[in-house]
């Protein structure tokens, strides 16, 4: 059940031409570059149209050809996998996925994630919200005996890897000790391999080794060459996960390649589904005025085609939350830079980046629209200013004062700077960092960035862009 306080809000006031303002030359600047209200008004028959293709889109069976690719699957796959649990418990899809985060909890100290995009950026933005920023340094027992985590496999980075394996060779040299097992979440719904650690767990654990292949556990799409693969080296179908059909890489967050390693990390993964299944209703059934997906769509699609704004900075008022912004970046560049067309995406560390992106976005080109991300209440008790005995730096007149009063200050500093020089912002709040509020704020941008594709007459689903890298860069390997 979701508690009023938790739900997550968009409040887009300050992006809007203020009612009745007398006119001055900041006035004159801020009726050009704020939206009309006039113009979201009319917005709003095309909004609920578009959302009622969006929601016919989920049950079509036959996709036409002009339609594809159509991967409307994840919005109504948090909630089958929770009602799949309720029927069906341990013989779920949620059950075998928890049975088997246990195990590799228990058998594992240390697990590395390999994927790259979409098959690996949801869980790292869960890790860095959720766990302590200092994890991997926290002994066992701080870490609830969950394992260290790592994510590789997302570059070609000939340094990064060899320091991998060579942390690894350091840290575990005896296989039957727990604390010195590491073992491997390989997720690719194409399903490239990256063989380079699948040797090295060979000569750790021994060839065709039964831990072998309870350490090494595959996520991949129905049908991928990584699925063959798994098959060849012996692995029975329910020992490797998939991601269904239907739901592509930037929108699988909520099927096993974002949830594995989410349960394996300590996660409570049905909180995570219940936010994302809470957001996916709101969207469908709340009316305009309740629905951020529907108010964040149409007040960044008017501010990108209308208003000129094609730059899109997500300004992080948190850093537990710059993962966040990795994974927003693929979600909208990959979904809406088609055609000659999309936003650029811009991730913003709040207050780091206001000493260096800062001034652009004062004084710079009027192509930004910035929509702050900021979470509300943080998890852990303020840290407070405190007095000084000899208050060289004059700090003590804000000593009653913790970080979360000075985080409310510089974003309501920064916001009115912005205000003073026409510059739009608007604020998407979390009322704090839980697995209930990920699921819903993530499952909320993917949800409006389908209906923005769909509102610029773009398809938001597949990226054939980027596939033209991948043929040159195989015909070079090749020739
Ligand atoms: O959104 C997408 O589908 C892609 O960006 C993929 O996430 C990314 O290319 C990784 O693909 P795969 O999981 O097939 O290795």
């Amino acid at each position: 059940m979701q508690l009023p306080d938790e739900a997550i809000s968009y409040e887009y006031q300050a992006a809007l031409i203020p009612a009745s303002e007398e006119w001055t030359p900041v006035a004159e600047l801020r009726s050009r570059h704020f939206l009309n209200p006039v113009r979201l008004r009319d917005l709003g028959g095309r909004l609920i149209q578009i959302r009622s293709q969006v929601a016919a889109e989920r049950d079509l069976q036959q996709v036409p050809p002009e339609m594809q690719p159509l991967d409307a699957a994840f919005m109504d796959f948090p909630q089958k996998l929770l009602d799949q649990q309720r029927r069906k418990n341990e013989d779920s899809i949620l059950g075998r996925l928890l049975a088997r985060a246990t195990k590799l909890k228990e058998q594992s100290d240390r697990v590395v994630v390999l994927g790259i995009g979409g098959s690996y950026l949801g869980s790292r933005a869960l890790f860095e919200a959720l766990k302590s920023s200092y994890h991997n340094e926290l002994p066992a027992k701080n870490r609830l005996e969950a394992p260290r985590i790592y994510f590789e496999g997302n570059n070609f980075d000939n340094d990064v890897m060899q320091e991998l394996l060579d942390m690894l060779q350091e840290n575990c040299v005896d296989p039957e000790r727990r604390e010195e097992r590491w073992s491997v979440i390989i997720i690719s719904k194409s399903g490239g391999t990256l063989r380079v650690l699948h040797r090295d767990a060979v000569e750790y654990y021994g060839n065709r080794s039964e831990r072998l292949k309870q350490l090494f556990v595959p996520i991949t799409g129905p049908t991928s060459k990584l699925r063959d693969v798994a098959k060849a080296e012996g692995y029975a179908d329910e020992d490797i996960f998939t991601i269904p059909d239907r739901i592509g890489g930037r929108y699988s967050v909520f099927t096993p390649a974002g949830l594995l390693p989410a349960a394996v990390m300590g996660l409570d993964v049905r909180a995570l589904l219940q936010g994302a299944a809470a957001m996916t209703r709101r969207f469908l059934e709340e009316p305009f005025e309740r629905n951020p997906v529907l108010q964040y769509a149409a007040v960044n699609f008017l501010m990108a085609e209308e208003m000129a704004k094609p730059i899109r900075v997500l300004s992080i008022w948190s850093k537990k939350l710059e993962a966040l912004g990795m994974w927003h970046d693929q979600l909208l560049a990959e979904s809406l830079g088609k055609q000659g067309r999309g936003p650029t995406p811009l991730t913003f560390v709040a207050t780091r980046d206001l000493h260096s992106r800062g001034q652009q976005q004062q004084e710079g080109a009027r192509d930004k629209f910035i929509n702050n991300l900021v979470v509300r209440t943080p998890r852990t008790p303020p840290i407070m200013v405190q007095m000084a005995d000899r208050n060289e730096d004059e700090l003590n007149a804000i000593s009653r004062k913790g970080y979360p009063d000075l985080t409310d200050a510089a974003l309501r500093g920064t916001n009115q700077a912005y205000s003073e020089a026409a510059r739009p912002t608007a604020d998407l709040i979390v009322p704090t960092l839980s697995e209930h509020t990920m699921g819903q704020l993530m499952q909320m941008l993917m949800l409006a960035t389908v209906v923005e594709g769909r509102l610029m007459g773009i398809n938001p689903y597949g990226q054939p862009g980027v596939e033209a890298y991948k043929r040159h860069m195989k015909g070079l390997l090749k020739g």
